[in-house]
């Protein structure tokens, strides 16, 4: 399902009007809930949205201490590694922001992998407020997409797209030759707003894939997801060339 399909010129405008998402769903929480708990997207693709949430315009519309920061997937390997996510979030974000800072989660990901797993997913239990049925639940899931149609560490034809009970797994992802941890459809279903945020040509084609064809026998994670969740697009004119 879709709750919109925002197509922005360039990839500047796209990180803006993500930004203005992303504060409205930060104020939006705070008000209501006294803080937002948010999964950010890891990849490359994000990195000029975190940058311009770290502007000074930005800053000002953000109530940062309010603003608890997880992570929807990572790689395992220490958190300094040029491979972390949470060294590019903390490269392109948390060290550019001077006032209040947000509460921070990161993924244990020097740990071994079923490890690191376990103790993010009982951060989860502990940290995030529960749904009606009790299930950790996001204000905000912030998701990159690859051309494969993978979202977080979800790729195609892995076992991880068939977790119903946990919120997290640990997986070794054959193409890649390397473990990542990552949230799991579940928990990214029961979040309140799904944001995903795709840049560039070289995924026209996937989203043409996705937005034009009925999902098959064998749906890629990202049609697995919108057949249960609504999710909100933010895409520049190049990614959503084909649409
Ligand atoms: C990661 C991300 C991954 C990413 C997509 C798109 O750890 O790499 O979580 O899911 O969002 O692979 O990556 P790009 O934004 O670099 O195209």
């Amino acid at each position: 399902m879709n709750s919109g399909i925002h197509i922005f010129d360039n990839a500047d405008e796209l990180f803006r009007g993500g930004a203005e998402r992303f504060c409205e769903l930060a104020k939006e929480a705070i008000t209501q809930r006294g803080a937002f708990h948010v999964a950010l997207a890891g990849g490359t693709t994000p990195r000029g949205l975190y940058r311009l949430l770290s502007t000074p315009e930005f800053v000002a519309k953000v109530p940062w201490s309010g603003v608890h920061l997880y992570f929807g997937d990572e790689r395992c390997v220490p958190p300094d590694d040029r491979e972390s996510n949470f060294r590019m979030v903390k490269e392109n974000l948390l060290d550019r922001l001077t006032g209040d800072k947000p509460v921070i989660n990161r993924v244990m990901a020097e740990l071994p992998p079923e490890e690191a797993a376990a103790d993010y997913q009982d951060r989860l239990e502990k940290q995030l407020p529960g749904n009606t049925q009790g299930q950790p639940r996001f204000d905000l899931v912030l998701l990159g997409m690859g051309a494969d149609g993978h979202i977080a560490s979800l790729f195609p034809d892995t076992p991880i797209l068939h977790e119903t009970e946990k919120s997290v797994s640990a997986l070794y992802v054959d193409k890649l030759e390397s473990w990542r941890i990552s949230l799991t459809l579940p928990v990214i279903h029961h979040a309140r707003h799904i944001m995903l945020l795709v840049s560039g040509g070289k995924k026209a084609d996937i989203l043409r894939h996705i937005h034009h064809t009925t999902p098959c026998a064998a749906p890629l994670p990202i049609q697995m997801l919108m057949c249960k969740s609504s999710v909100e697009w933010y895409l520049d004119k190049d990614a959503a060339q084909q649409l």
